[in-house]
């Protein structure tokens, strides 16, 4: 084989192995950080005042501050229908966690809001979206929520637009370690106790923990995998909870403005306890599943 078919053979055998965005190619930009952001800004402070939730330490977000967060919701849920978070990753898919689904016995009956910030007034960005079919990793397993992972795809793609985005999937080659400017959002659960979730979307700064503390004596002995990543602090007080599950953990490229969605969030002993951080399903071990995934069930799905 002479070396321009090589090459041409490796770039479409690398297209096929990687996650195409639309939205112009783009993703993990938040669009509205510009003046428009500013703008809204001052709208997100006024109503953080009468919404001073705290997460498990975190505060409202302003509007379209995450715009691949979405909600999965259920009509049956009390909490405002919402159910789990997400992450928008391509015009019809949605990555979130497989034990959200462990209760759901009719995935028919769900259905994703995206572009919203906050419930009671999602605004003319948000849309809304049934399920088409729920792809959940079929190593999954309820007892230890290992392969904690699942795709959604939505009826109908969406269009982006300064309140929608898709995220970045880390991919294998990234360094998740190094990366420094990691947050996490959610509408679940502002203290370990209430069982309320939050009307409007709540976001806090976290560190990534390194995996072998969080795997040790005083942490989480043995119950950690490989595949897994802890985030937030040691002394616990900020931490995602109950109804936060599915959505992501994201991280700023060192050397960029976007964002990757390095974990999907999935478990924690209580909330915000001390040695007790967020674990979350590290999504670029999950990159060629979710790629494969997604190309075989659409395939599936549409004939
Ligand atoms: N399993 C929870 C859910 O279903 C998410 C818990 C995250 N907990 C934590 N402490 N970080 O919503």
């Amino acid at each position: 084989m002479n070396r321009l078919s090589l090459l041409v053979l490796l770039t479409v055998a690398g297209l096929a192995h990687s996650i195409q965005y639309p939205c112009g190619g783009s993703c993990g930009y938040r669009v509205s950080q510009s003046p428009y952001r500013s703008m809204t800004y001052s709208y997100g402070n006024v109503a953080y005042d009468d919404d001073m939730t705290r997460v498990v330490g975190g505060v409202g977000a302003a509007e379209a501050s995450w715009p691949w967060v979405v909600s999965i919701q259920h009509p049956g849920s009390p909490k405002l229908g919402h159910w789990c978070g997400g992450s928008l990753i391509s015009a019809d898919w949605v990555l979130t966690a497989a034990h959200c689904f462990d209760k759901i016995e009719n995935v028919s009956l769900l259905y994703v809001v995206i572009g919203a910030t906050q419930f009671t007034k999602p605004g003319l960005g948000a849309v809304a979206r049934d399920v088409k079919q729920v792809v959940i990793h079929r190593y999954y397993k309820r007892v230890d929520y290992r392969y904690d992972v699942a795709l959604v795809q939505l009826e109908r793609p969406v269009e982006c637009s300064s309140y929608i985005q898709l995220a970045c999937v880390a991919d294998p080659t990234l360094r998740v370690s190094n990366l420094k400017n990691c947050w996490i959002a959610g509408w679940g659960a502002t203290t370990a106790r209430s069982q309320d979730y939050s009307d409007r979307l709540q976001e806090a700064k976290v560190q990534l923990i390194d995996v072998k503390l969080c795997n040790s004596t005083g942490w989480y002995p043995g119950e950690i995998h490989p595949y897994n990543l802890c985030a937030g602090y040691p002394q616990g007080t900020i931490d995602a909870c109950q109804g936060d599950s599915g959505g992501p953990l994201m991280c700023q490229d060192n050397d960029a403005e976007y964002w990757w969605v390095v974990g999907i969030t999935s478990w924690g002993e209580g909330c915000a306890r001390p040695k007790q951080p967020g674990v979350y399903t590290s999504t670029q071990h999950f990159y060629d599943w979710i790629v494969y995934n997604m190309r075989v069930h659409a395939i599936e799905s549409a004939s």
